[in-house]
C-alpha cells in the first residue's frame, strides 16, 4: 500500500489513564515495594481466618466440582453439562454468596497496570476451579435472550431497543443483578461517577493531532457517551440526553472539523468508526427519549460523515488500506466495528440503504481480516498492547451483531483460535508490567481488556472472566455490566499452568512465573518469532526477554519511538527507515548483537521448551516445588550474518528463585549481549558480577565460566556513534533512567551463561545454586539438578 497512516503519536498525556504506557519518556515510576515473604519461610495468615468463616459454610454445601487439573492450563472447566436444573440453581446461588463473602480485590496503585493484590490466604474453599453456570435463574444472572431469530442475518435486527450490546431483557434485570454482585455493584458506581464527572466539562474540542489525526477526540466522545447513555437508562433522568445531545451537536458542527464530508478525517479511519460508534450507541440507547427530530439529525450526520465514508472506504484503497486482506489487526477490527455499530443503529430508519450496505462490507471483510489477527495459539498479530484495541474492536462488532442479529454472524467462530487468546493475555501479563514488545500504541481511552468477558462467556472459558473483573480497566466500562457473567465462579489461577508456550512461527514466545498471584513473583518471558507480519508494530528483536522479581521489572522493554517518526509505519524491509531508530533496532533490544548490525527481517527461528508442569492450586498462596523448573531454547542463527550458530536458552532454577540465560555462538564478527534495565547497576571490580538495585531490592548478576576477557560494562540506552543517521529531523526520543548491560568479545565461539540472582528476603547467599555449564543442545529439564 502507498500510505500507511499511523495511528496515534506517542506523547505523554498526564490522564492517569493506567493503560498509557509511556516507557522511555518519564523516569519509572516507583514500584510497590513489598518483601516476599511466601518464600519459603512461612505461610502469610492475613485475612485468611476471616474469609475462611465467612465463606466456609457457603462453599461447604455447594455443589463443588471436580479439582482435577490439566498441567497444560487449558483447564477442563466450563459449564458443568450434564448436571440438573437444580444443581446449576445450585451452584450458581453459591457463586453470588461466594463473590459477596469474598467482596473486591484492591489493585495496586502505584503499579503502572495498577495490578490486582490477591488477598494471602490458603484457605482452598474460597477459590476453586473456575466454573460458568448456565443458570438462567434473572435473579442472579442475565436470562436467555427472548430475540431468537431462525434467519439470523445481519440485516434482520430485533425491534426492540437497545439493539446494541445491551437489549431491553438485560437493563430489566441489572439492577437486581447489581445487588447480588460485588463487581457489578462496584462498577455501576464508577460509571456514575465518571458520568457525572464528564458532564460539566465543555464539549470535546476539535484538535488534529498531526499523524494521529482527531483519535483522541473520537474516543473521549464515544467514553462520554457510553457513560452517559448508561447513567440515563438506569435513572430516566433526561439531564443524561440532553447532555449527550449537546456533545453530538457539538461533534457534527462547524465548530468541529471541516464543514464537508471529511469532518471526522476519513483519512485517518479510526476516527470516523470511533466517532461513529459514539453516535450509534447514543442513538439507540437513548432511542425513545430521543426526539424525532434529534433522531434524524443524528442519522444524517452518522450517514454524511460516518457510513458514507465507509463506503468509500471500500471503494479507495488509499483511504480503506485497512480493508485489504493481509490488515490482520486493530485497524481493521476497529474500523469495521465503528461502522458495524453506526449501521446497525439505523437499521430500518435509515431509508438511503447505506446502512444495509455498510453490513454486507463489514462483516464479511472483518471475518477476512480482524478475524486473523490472533495465530493458532491465541497470540496477537500485532502485540501485547495493540491487543487492547484490536480485541475491544472485535468484542465490540461481535457483541452488537448477537444482541441486534441474534448471531456473530461468524466473527467469534470463523476463527476459533480466538477461544485462546485470553491465554495470551494473561501469560503476556508479567506481576508488574506486559511483556511489552514492539509498539505500544497510543492512549487508550475506550479500548479496554474486557473482551476478555465475552470471549469468557462465548468461549466458556471462566478463567478469563476471572481473571478480568479483577482488574482495574474492568470497572469504567458500561460493556463490563453487560459482558460480565455473574455466575462465574471460583479463581482463574487454580490449575492454570505457570508456563505456556506459543509455538506458532509468527511469535514463538513463552512466559513462565512462580506464582499468578504473587505480585513479587519471578516471571520471565521470551521471544522469537518472525520479524515481519506485525502491522509494522514490531522490533527487530528476536531473543528478546524481560524479568520480573520482587516486584520490579529488572530486565525491560523501551517500547514505542516517536510514532510521527519519518519512516515509522512506512516498510518494515531490511533497508526500511523504521530500523533506523533505536527503540526499534537489534541495539535497543535485550539481545545479542553481531557486528553491531540488525537481525535479518526474514528471520525464521526455531524453538524447544520443556516445563515441569506445575500449575497453581486454589490458594493465592503459592510455594513452588523445589524441582520445579521450565526452560525454552530458540536457534536464532537466521537472523544473524556472520554466524555460523546461534542459539538462546531461559530457565528457571532452583525451585524458580534464579534464572539462568545462555548464549552459545559461534560468530566471525564481533558479538555484544545487551540488557536494558531501570536499575542502578554497579559492576564488581572482577567484572564478572554486577549489582542491580531498584528502589530498596537488589538483583545481582553472574557470568558463570567466564570465557576470557568477559567482563559486564554499562552503557547509555543509545545509538552507537557509527550507526547509520535517522532521518532529518527525527533523533531518538531519549531513555533517561535506563542502563544498558553488556558483554562485549571479538569474534569467536562462546558459551555466554548469566545467572540472575534476585535476593529475595530471608535467602541466604548459601541458599542461591550455581547451575553447571550445559550447552542449550543438551538442555532437560533435569540437566541443572547438581
Ligand atoms: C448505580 O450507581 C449509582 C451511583 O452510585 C447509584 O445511585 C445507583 O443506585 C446504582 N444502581 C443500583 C441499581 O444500585
Ligand atoms: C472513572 O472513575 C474512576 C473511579 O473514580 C477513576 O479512577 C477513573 O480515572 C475515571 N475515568 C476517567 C476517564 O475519568
Ligand atoms: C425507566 O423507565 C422504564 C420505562 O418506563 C421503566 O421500566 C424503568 O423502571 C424506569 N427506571 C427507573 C430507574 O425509574
Ligand atoms: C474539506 O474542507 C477542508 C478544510 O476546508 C479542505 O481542506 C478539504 O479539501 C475539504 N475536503 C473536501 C472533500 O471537500
Ligand atoms: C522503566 O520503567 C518504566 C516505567 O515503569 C517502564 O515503562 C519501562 O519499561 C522500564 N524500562 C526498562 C528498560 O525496564
Ligand atoms: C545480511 O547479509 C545479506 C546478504 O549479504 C544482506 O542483504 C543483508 O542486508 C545483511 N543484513 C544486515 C542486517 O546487514
Ligand atoms: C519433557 O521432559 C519430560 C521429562 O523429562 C520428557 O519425558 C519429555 O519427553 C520432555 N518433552 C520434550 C518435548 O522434550
Ligand atoms: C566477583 O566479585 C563478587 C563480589 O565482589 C563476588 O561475589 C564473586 O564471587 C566474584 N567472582 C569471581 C569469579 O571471582
Amino acid at each position: 500500500m502507498a500510505t500507511r497512516y499511523t495511528d496515534a503519536n506517542n506523547t505523554p498525556y498526564g490522564s492517569g489513564d493506567p493503560y498509557y504506557s509511556s516507557s522511555g519518556y518519564i523516569t519509572p515510576a516507583p514500584m510497590k515495594k513489598r518483601t516476599s515473604n511466601w518464600l519459603k519461610f512461612g505461610i502469610p495468615v492475613l485475612i485468611a481466618v476471616i474469609i475462611a468463616a465467612v465463606v466456609g459454610g457457603v462453599v461447604g454445601s455447594r455443589n463443588h466440582n471436580n479439582n482435577s487439573t490439566s498441567a497444560s492450563g487449558k483447564s477442563s472447566s466450563g459449564s458443568s453439562s450434564g448436571s440438573s436444573s437444580g444443581d446449576q440453581a445450585a451452584a450458581a446461588s453459591s457463586a453470588v454468596s461466594v463473590q459477596n463473602a469474598l467482596g473486591l480485590v484492591p489493585t495496586a496503585t502505584n503499579s503502572l497496570y495498577l495490578i490486582p493484590i490477591y488477598p494471602s490466604t490458603t484457605n482452598t474453599a474460597a477459590f476453586t476451579t473456575p466454573t460458568l453456570s448456565t443458570s438462567k435463574d434473572a435473579s442472579i444472572g442475565w436470562p436467555a435472550d427472548p430475540f431468537q431469530p431462525s434467519n439470523a442475518s445481519p440485516t434482520n435486527v430485533r425491534t426492540d431497543r437497545p439493539r446494541l450490546i445491551a437489549p431491553a431483557y438485560k437493563w430489566e434485570v441489572l439492577p437486581e443483578l447489581i445487588t447480588k454482585s460485588p463487581y457489578l455493584r462496584a462498577w455501576n458506581d464508577t460509571i456514575f461517577g465518571n458520568a457525572t464527572q464528564y458532564y460539566g466539562l465543555d464539549n470535546v474540542q476539535y484538535f488534529m493531532d498531526g499523524s494521529s489525526g482527531i483519535l483522541d477526540n473520537c474516543r473521549y466522545v464515544k467514553e462520554r457517551v457510553k457513560a452517559w447513555a448508561y447513567a440515563y437508562r438506569m435513572t430516566n433522568d433526561t439531564k443524561w440526553v440532553d447532555r449527550t445531545v449537546k456533545e453530538l451537536t457539538h461533534a457534527a458542527s462547524s465548530d468541529f472539523g471541516p464543514s464537508n464530508s471529511t469532518k471526522w478525517n476519513p483519512t485517518h479511519f479510526l476516527d470516523t468508526a470511533e466517532m461513529t460508534a459514539a453516535f450509534a450507541v447514543a442513538y439507540d440507547w437513548l432511542y425513545d427519549a430521543l426526539t424525532a427530530d434529534q433522531k434524524t439529525t443524528i442519522r444524517q450526520n452518522m450517514i454524511t460523515y460516518g457510513l458514507s465514508q465507509g463506503l468509500d472506504a471500500f471503494n479507495n484503497p488509499n483511504i480503506g488500506w485497512w480493508t485489504g486482506k493481509d490488515i490482520h489487526g486493530n485497524w481493521n477490527c476497529v474500523c469495521n466495528s465503528g461502522l458495524t455499530l453506526g449501521a446497525l443503529a439505523i437499521l430500518g430508519d435509515d431509508d438511503t440503504g447505506t446502512a444495509e450496505k455498510i453490513l454486507g462490507l463489514t462483516v464479511p471483510n472483518a471475518i477476512q481480516s480482524c478475524a486473523q489477527a490472533v495465530s493458532s495459539d491465541g497470540t496477537w498479530a500485532e502485540t501485547a498492547n495493540y491487543w487492547y484495541f484490536g480485541t475491544t474492536g472485535h468484542a465490540e462488532m461481535s457483541s452488537a451483531l448477537i444482541t441486534a442479529t441474534g448471531s456473530d454472524q461468524q466473527l467469534l467462530t470463523s476463527n476459533q483460535n480466538f477461544a485462546l487468546t485470553g491465554y495470551f493475555h494473561m501469560a503476556v501479563f508479567g506481576p508488574g508490567s506486559l511483556f511489552a514488545y514492539g509498539d505500544h500504541g497510543p492512549n487508550k481511552y475506550s479500548a479496554t481488556a474486557n473482551s476478555m468477558f465475552l470471549y469468557g462467556d462465548f468461549y466458556k472459558k471462566p478463567e478469563f472472566i476471572l481473571f478480568q473483573r479483577d482488574q482495574f480497566d474492568a470497572g469504567s466500562d458500561p460493556w463490563s455490566m453487560f459482558w460480565y457473567n455473574p455466575l462465574a465462579s471460583g479463581a482463574f489461577w487454580d490449575g492454570l499452568a505457570l508456563d505456556h508456550f506459543f509455538d506458532d512461527s509468527l511469535d514463538q514466545w513463552a512466559a513462565m512465573r512462580s506464582s499468578w498471584t504473587d505480585q513479587n513473583a519471578l516471571y520471565v518471558a521470551i521471544k522469537a518469532g518472525q520479524l515481519q507480519n506485525h502491522q509494522t508494530h514490531n522490533d527487530l528483536d528476536a531473543g528478546d526477554f524481560v524479568l520480573d522479581a520482587m516486584g520490579v521489572r529488572w530486565a525491560g522493554e523501551l517500547g514505542s519511538s516517536d510514532y510521527n517518526s519519518e519512516g515509522y509505519f512506512t516498510s518494515d524491509a531490511q533497508n526500511a527507515e523504521r530500523w533506523l531508530y533505536y527503540r526499534k533496532r537489534t541495539e535497543g533490544q535485550n539481545a545479542i548483537l553481531v557486528n553491531k548490525a540488525n537481525q535479518n527481517v526474514n528471520a525464521a527461528p526455531t524453538v524447544k521448551h520443556n516445563t515441569s508442569g506445575e500449575a497453581q492450586g486454589s490458594s493465592t498462596v503459592y510455594n513452588v516445588p523445589s524441582d520445579s523448573t521450565a526452560f525454552w531454547t530458540a536457534n536464532l542463527v537466521s537472523a544473524y550474518n556472520d554466524t555460523q550458530s546461534y542459539q538462546r536458552g531461559i530457565r528457571m532454577i532452583n525451585g524458580r528463585k534464579q534464572v539462568l540465560l545462555q548464549d552459545d555462538i559461534q560468530a566471525s564478527q564481533p558479538i555484544m549481549w545487551r540488557m536494558h534495565t531501570n536499575a542502578t547497576v554497579s559492576v564488581d571490580p572482577n567484572g564478572t558480577s554486577a549489582t542491580l538495585k531498584i528502589g530498596d531490592q537488589t538483583l545481582t548478576m553472574q557470568l558463570l565460566n567466564a570465557p576470557s576477557g568477559a567482563t559486564f560494562t554499562t552503557g547509555p540506552a543509545e545509538r552507537f556513534s557509527d550507526d547509520p543517521p535517522t532521518p532529518t529531523g527525527w533523533a531518538d526520543p531519549a531513555n533517561p533512567g535506563v542502563t544498558v548491560v553488556m558483554i562485549s568479545l571479538p569474534a569467536g565461539t562462546y558459551s555466554l551463561q548469566v545467572l540472575f540472582n534476585p535476593q529475595w528476603s530471608g535467602m541466604q547467599s548459601s541458599d542461591f545454586k550455581t547451575p553447571p555449564s550445559v550447552s542449550l543442545d543438551q538442555w532437560t529439564l533435569k540437566s541443572h539438578d547438581s
